[in-house]
């Protein structure tokens, strides 16, 4: 299990507003590293689709809203360890944000699995993606 997930979320609204290509460069960028123990993974919908699209850094628990590509980069310094990019962040209920977490403790296990098989299928971004997909994951 990795020690940090980057939740992005895939519903149909936030899709419609870039969702995807955030998720798949946060992802790009975050393999780059060469860090195994940051995972990014899709999420269905945090009910938060007025705002989106949204990220969630966890377990840490800090959120991002209104995510655009070009935000990409500060979100993946806050993801790799630096500071939260504090332009970008949301500010959520907290029990909104409790009951979340509680989903996110079940589902993650599930996500993972999914990301692994998808990460299996897609092209490698060159040698550091090698590494992700068969790094030992701390
Ligand atoms: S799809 Fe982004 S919060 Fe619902």
């Amino acid at each position: 299990m990795a020690k940090r997930y980057v939740l992005v979320c895939r519903g149909p609204t936030c899709k419609a507003q870039g969702s995807l290509e955030v998720r798949e460069y946060l992802r790009k960028l975050v393999s780059e590293s060469g860090r195994c123990d940051v995972l990014v993974l899709p999420y269905t919908c945090f009910d938060l689709c007025g705002r989106g699209p949204n990220a969630v850094v966890y377990p840490e628990g800090v959120w991002y809203e209104a995510l655009r590509v070009e935000d990409v980069p500060d979100l993946a310094r806050h993801a790799l360890g630096g500071p939260p990019a504090g332009h970008l962040l949301a500010e959520v209920d907290a029990d909104h944000a409790k009951q979340c977490y509680a989903i996110f403790e079940e589902a993650i296990p599930e996500l993972e699995a999914q990301a692994e098989r998808e990460a299996k299928k897609r092209p490698v971004d060159g040698l550091f993606g090698l590494r992700s997909l068969f790094g030992k994951r701390t």
